[in-house]
């Protein structure tokens, strides 16, 4: 601890850390400071015979969510009744996803399009950083089983400065007011997972950090020094730096090791590395050997590109994924393909 006590971190307290670690805290919070998001219950082993009249006065799809983290799996979207309330007692009374689900909230599904905001702040002040999208189905046209990731890009094409401004008004605003007002200590990123149904944007999730792999496009588009903008949060100067963004379009494919999310292999020689030119490589699964890099996970590498549009970014990133190998690699080769 004393080698830390001079160092200067960039993180929520433990009480802010609740906005991610526990979704009944985040939807509570919302509701608190009237942030829109779906309407919801939370339900435990007390209340749980009351669970089931609460099912029945929605429509399908149901939404269940285990309060606690459980690594990215908590959430169940089901079209049947009877299975969600199935899998209510499951995730209950049978634990499921461990003490995670001792309380579950149910909420109303939500029919849009996901995209990630990102705001820097120090509890009082914030700085609105780049939107962005992610892509998180293994398979094209988004199919098969979620992942960590597997692209992203920057900025969204399809948002408006009017639901930019909704999105400020009614969501980034009220969500500083209120931890400011909760008093929750917190210097650094509030990741706002946002859903855009029709032209009005509603919460899904807060995480208390960068998402991956968006920060892969949207630090690449902040041009301001970002030491100088970490090192004044908490000082007046956060408020007086302006925050440069590059308006040119970043996209990120990541590649991944075959098999991934399922069971894949390590340890396999990366090539091409040195002849990649025009991208920038982001490192994530990879160990360095004596005089290689080798995989060393399920996502290997991001590959980011930009350009002043995002069709000529993605092309940049997948002539320069042509250069680089290795044994059994994947990667989607749609990314964008819904812009
Ligand atoms: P979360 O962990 O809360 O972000 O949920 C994981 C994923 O489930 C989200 O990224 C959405 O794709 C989906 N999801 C969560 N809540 C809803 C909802 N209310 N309506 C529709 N989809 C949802
Ligand atoms: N890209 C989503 C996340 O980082 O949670």
């Amino acid at each position: 601890m004393t080698e830390l006590s001079k160092v200067k971190i960039i993180a929520p307290s433990k009480l802010a850390g609740s906005l991610e670690g526990s979704k009944d805290f985040a939807k509570n919070f919302m509701k608190k400071y009237n942030i829109p998001t779906a309407r919801h219950k939370t339900f435990t082993a007390e209340n749980i015979n009351q669970a089931d009249s609460f099912l029945e006065s929605m429509t399908p799809p149901y939404v269940l969510k285990a309060d606690g983290l459980a690594a990215g799996k908590g959430v169940l979207i089901l079209q049947d009744l009877t299975e969600a309330k199935k899998e209510l007692r499951s995730m209950i009374i049978d634990k499921k996803f461990g003490k995670s689900s001792s309380k579950v909230v149910i909420e109303e599904f939500l029919d849009g399009i996901e995209l990630s905001c990102f705001v820097l702040t120090d509890g009082h002040s914030y700085k609105t950083l780049p939107f962005a999208k992610d892509y998180k189905k293994i398979g094209e046209g988004d199919t098969g089983l979620n992942t960590g990731g597997m692209g992203a890009i920057s900025p969204v094409p399809f948002l408006d400065d009017d639901f930019l401004l909704k999105v400020e008004n009614k969501i980034i605003k009220p969500t500083i007011d209120g931890i400011k007002n909760e008093k929750m200590e917190y210097m650094g990123f509030v990741f706002i997972g946002l859903i855009k149904v029709k032209e009005e944007p509603y919460v899904i999730e807060y995480n208390v950090r960068m998402g991956d792999p968006e920060t892969e496009v949207v630090f690449p588009r902040i041009s301001t020094d970002v030491i100088d903008l970490f090192d004044s949060l908490g000082t007046p100067k956060f408020n007086q730096l302006t925050l440069k963004i590059n308006p040119k379009h970043a996209v990120t494919v990541i590649l991944v090791s075959g098999g991934y999310p399922k069971e894949y292999e390590k340890e396999k020689v990366i090539t091409g590395l040195s002849d990649v030119e025009e991208s920038i490589i982001f490192h994530a699964g990879t160990k360095q050997e004596e005089n290689s890099f080798v995989t060393n996970g399920g996502r290997v590498l991001a590959v980011t590109s930009m350009s002043d549009k995002y069709q000529e970014a993605l092309r940049l990133s997948y002539a320069q994924i042509q250069k680089l190998g290795f044994e059994k690699m994947y990667y989607r080769k749609d990314i964008g393909f819904d812009l």
